[in-house]
């Protein structure tokens, strides 16, 4: 590939509103396996597509995560929600992803982790599919189904740190997404019900039957919608706290089992 060819992808990229057309150009000629499979990409980055899907993974922590056509592509914020994950688990600590996605998040906390024991677990299958190709490799198992009920029941209280980026957006919000979730994202990914909280209050709700004592929920919202997520893990016996970053622009809410 020459500078010119690469310019000229570059250029593209910039006219269909690539913000990143330099690094994008990058990725999508790292990628590529030949000239056919390069201008696939190109095009399919032109008409809009995410350019996860478009190359098929996501930088995730450092980390390179297979991600399929429709899952949900982990945001940059939720690195936040990673980072105090790691603080609240040590070695052998038995992990639950919930509302998995990809894998992304327990690949993540895991990774930092000398032994531990992983579960993931999503009710939309082409996660499943994807996050066990992420997940599988590590040794941890993925499950499919409605929250807790997709986990093996052998957890009941065993577990130490559950992890869950479900959902948040409300409903009524979601046609005022960008495109590329909007359009291209499940919309059982997005949407959170009438005030985006309504998985919140059913992972908190049996959070502590999960938990081993002293164990922690730890998931992401939205500014607004922090102070009631606290209220809600208050409410079914969790400590709680609110925790933001300027940086991510993130804010994570953390219960630990009384
Ligand atoms: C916002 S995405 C987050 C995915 C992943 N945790 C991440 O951050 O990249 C929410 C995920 O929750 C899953 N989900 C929605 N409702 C669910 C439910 N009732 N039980 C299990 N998973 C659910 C969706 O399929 C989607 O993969």
């Amino acid at each position: 590939m020459t500078m010119e060819q690469k310019n000229m992808i570059v250029e593209k990229l910039r006219d269909a509103g690539c913000v990143f057309a330099e690094e994008e150009a990058d990725i999508l000629l790292s990628t590529a396996k030949n000239n056919v499979h390069l201008i696939t990409m190109v095009d399919q980055r032109v008409s809009g597509m995410p350019l996860e899907y478009v190359v098929g993974w996501a930088e995730f922590c450092g980390l390179k995560i297979q991600i399929d056509k429709g899952v949900f592509v982990p945001r940059k914020r939720t690195e936040f929600l990673v980072q105090k994950a790691i603080t609240l688990v040590r070695s052998g600590a038995t992990v639950v992803d919930l509302c998995c996605g990809s894998g992304a998040l327990g690949v993540a906390v895991c990774s930092t982790l000398e032994s531990f024991q992983l579960y993931a677990a999503d009710i939309d299958r082409n996660a499943i599919i994807c996050a066990r190709r992420n997940v599988q490799p590590l040794g941890g198992q993925v499950y499919e189904g409605d929250l807790y009920h997709a986990l093996p029941e052998y957890l009941f209280g065993q577990v130490d740190l559950l992890i869950v980026n479900a959902p948040y957006v409300p409903t009524n919000e979601i046609d005022l997404l960008p495109s590329e979730a909007r359009i291209h994202e499940a919309q059982v990914a997005l949407d959170g019900g009438l005030d985006g909280l309504d998985i919140h209050r059913r992972v908190a709700r049996d959070a502590s039957h999960w938990l081993d004592s002293g164990g922690h929920l730890i998931m992401e919202t939205s500014e607004q919608q922090a102070p009631h997520a606290r209220e809600i893990f208050y409410q079914n016996g969790l400590s709680a706290q609110v925790i933001q970053s300027e940086e991510f622009e993130a804010n994570v809410v953390i219960g630990k089992k009384k």
